[in-house]
């Protein structure tokens, strides 16, 4: 499970003049969350509520100021880098609101990497996933392509894919129709119910409420903080 124990993260700038004091943006101030190995939980809110903040922080990718994220028994908050890398690996698939893939590769070559290192190499697990997936998100024409070739939408797609080819048990997703067209917007919704279905933990944070209408509870984000319990 993941347990989010009363978690508050600033983004600290430090600023270009000499001598006026850093600033600090209270981005996460005090988040209360438990999300059970098959739940699917949704976060709706609007821009700079802090979504982005939590999943970040969450997969170990950002410093906590002060409160707790376990993964497990894990304490992902307080690991050192290289164990944060580990439990974000075994753990989680990651849909990032801004996706990056090496240009350097096609898509498949991507997702042949993500699966490969998460998994310490190739087995057959990854043909049937990458069919399934490929399926489901309709981004056969897309797998030989560069993904510095593809739009905003495409790439959306092929990002999905690269997050959930390795099976992990939990998927953090933020915002992943943002490009979408509204067909594609269907088909991660019901790729993510699918997911859930086949006892996924799942966290979805986005502005879309019809996007996150399947999941079993849906909260709101305000100002750093859940401030209700929609469903
Ligand atoms: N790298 C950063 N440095 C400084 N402040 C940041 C940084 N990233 C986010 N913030 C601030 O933290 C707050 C929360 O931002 P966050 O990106 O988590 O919001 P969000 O809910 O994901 O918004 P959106 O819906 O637009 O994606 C905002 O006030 C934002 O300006
Ligand atoms: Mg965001």
């Amino acid at each position: 499970m993941i347990r989010i124990l009363d978690v508050h993260i600033d983004y600290v700038q430090s600023s270009p003049f000499e001598h006026s004091s850093a600033q600090a943006v209270r981005a996460l101030q005090g988040v209360t969350l438990d999300i059970n190995s098959n739940d699917y939980v949704a976060i709706v809110g609007p821009s700079g509520s802090g979504k982005s903040t939590l999943i970040t922080g969450i997969a170990g990718l950002i410093a906590v100021s002060k409160g707790d994220i376990f993964v497990d028994r894990y304490k992902i908050s307080r690991a050192r880098r290289a164990r944060q890398a580990k439990i974000r690996g075994k753990y989680f698939g990651i849909i990032f609101q801004f996706s990056e893939m090496l240009g350097r590769f096609t898509v498949e070559e991507n997702l042949r990497f993500a699966f490969v290192a998460s998994h310490g190499g190739m087995d057959e697990r990854y043909a049937s996933r990458l069919s399934y997936l490929t399926e489901r998100l309709d981004i056969a024409d897309l797998l030989s392509a560069y993904p510095t070739r593809l739009s905003g939408g495409q790439l959306q797609k092929t990002a999905i894919a690269r997050a959930l080819i390795k099976d992990a048990p939990f998927i953090l997703a933020d915002e992943p129709s943002g490009d979408l067209d509204p067909d594609s917007v269907l088909r991660v919704k019901r790729l993510l119910r699918e997911e859930h279905e086949r006892g996924k933990g799942i966290l979805l944070v986005t502005h879309d409420s019809k996007l996150a209408s399947d999941a079993t509870s849906i909260f709101e984000m305000r100002e750093g903080k859940i401030s209700a319990l929609l469903k």
